[in-house]
């Protein structure tokens, strides 16, 4: 994702992290069954998700929580057997989730957000909601989550590098949440905004960091309310971690990654289309829409097919990308009339 001023010298963005370096790493750790963890976070983790010589989830950062917010999580309904909440790919192992992580504001190596997210704060926490709506405020994040029943969602998550994950995210309708603020009749889109908080957050001092922060990303409102978009709060059964964007974050499966964006405390209802971070720093790469196209390119990464991680240098487990990541059948009809070429 990275934009860098171009020098003919310059490695491609993909390789900043070097993949050589943690493919082996990841080959050489990666082994058969599960270990028992003794971790922080109550070892709700599935052993089958760690998988031996793996950090424990301790040492990859799950947030803390409060207690009502562990008590809520176990209490999330299941996944369904079949349907678009649910797919049969094989579940990306939560060593990688919460390793293998875009979180800028701690650093643009892929490493950086579980290495730098230690001791990053989230209880309290509140989201302001503003704009055009009948309930604009400041609330809790026990206020957010009261009346929701959290459920389990297992989707494909494609970013625009060409990676994809398959992640069993806790969360709830975002279009359920959107409704109790009651937008008006001009909210015709809905923009989100992660935390600004230098101290916490290392790039966002930085003098050399590109984006203008916050990071905002931003929905029109009719695929806000849609039933796949959620707001999630946990992964793998438990809360958060702080690498992959506590205690909040949007996940909409259908789009590009950097759709999604983390540790959300301002929601704002627009009559006008709001930028989003990317394309506000390279327009001309990272559009508004970012709905996964394996027929158009970004200039840097083929769309057509993606790494499904984890991979590795003799196991590049490269899939076909599918149209709206798989989802098509369920999201097309949001993009009748529009030529998705143009609006990438
Ligand atoms: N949100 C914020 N605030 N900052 C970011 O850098 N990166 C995005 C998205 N949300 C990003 C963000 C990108 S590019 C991707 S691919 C996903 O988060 C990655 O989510 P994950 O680290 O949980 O896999």
């Amino acid at each position: 994702m990275l934009i860098k001023i171009k020098k003919s010298s310059d490695i491609p963005s993909s390789e900043i992290t070097p993949e050589s370096v943690y493919y082996s790493r990841r080959d050489f750790m990666r082994g058969v069954g599960g270990i028992a963890i003794g971790s922080a976070a109550g070892g709700l983790i599935s052993q089958a998700a760690l998988a031996e010589g793996d950090k424990t989830a301790a040492e990859l950062n799950l947030a803390s929580k409060p207690a009502w917010l562990a008590q809520k999580i176990s209490q999330r309904k299941p996944v369904p057997a079949s349907g678009p909440f649910v797919t049969v790919d094989a579940k990306t192992p939560y060593s990688d989730v919460a390793t293998y992580n875009n979180f800028y504001e701690f650093g643009t190596d892929k490493a950086d957000p579980s290495n730098r997210a230690k001791h990053f704060a989230v209880d309290p926490w509140s989201v302001e909601v503003a704009g055009e709506c009948n309930k604009p405020g400041k609330y809790t994040l026990e206020d957010i989550l009261k009346p929701h029943t959290l459920e389990e969602r297992v989707y494909r998550l494609r970013c625009v590098e060409a990676w994809s994950m398959v992640i069993p995210w806790v969360g709830f309708s975002l279009g359920d949440l959107l409704k109790r603020f009651e937008p008006s009749a001009n909210a015709k889109f809905v923009e989100f905004q992660t935390l600004l908080d230098p101290k916490q957050f290392p790039e966002q001092s930085s003098r050399f960091a590109t984006i203008h922060w916050p990071y905002v990303e931003g929905l029109r409102m009719d695929e806000a309310m849609h039933p796949l978009a959620i707001m999630a709060v946990g992964l793998y059964g438990d809360a958060m971690p702080a690498q992959n964007g506590a205690p909040i974050r949007l996940v909409v499966p259908w789009k590009y990654g950097f759709k999604s964006i983390k540790s959300i405390v301002r929601i704002k209802f627009r009559s006008d289309m709001p930028t989003n971070t990317w394309k506000d720093l390279q327009p001309s790469e990272y559009g508004f829409y970012a709905n996964v196209n394996p027929a158009v390119n970004h200039p840097r990464w083929s769309q057509a097919t993606e790494r499904r991680l984890p991979a590795s240098l003799f196991m590049p487990q490269r899939v076909e990308t599918r149209p709206f990541n798989g989802y098509a059948d369920e999201v097309e009809s949001l993009y009748t009339g529009m030529d998705l070429r143009r609006n990438y």
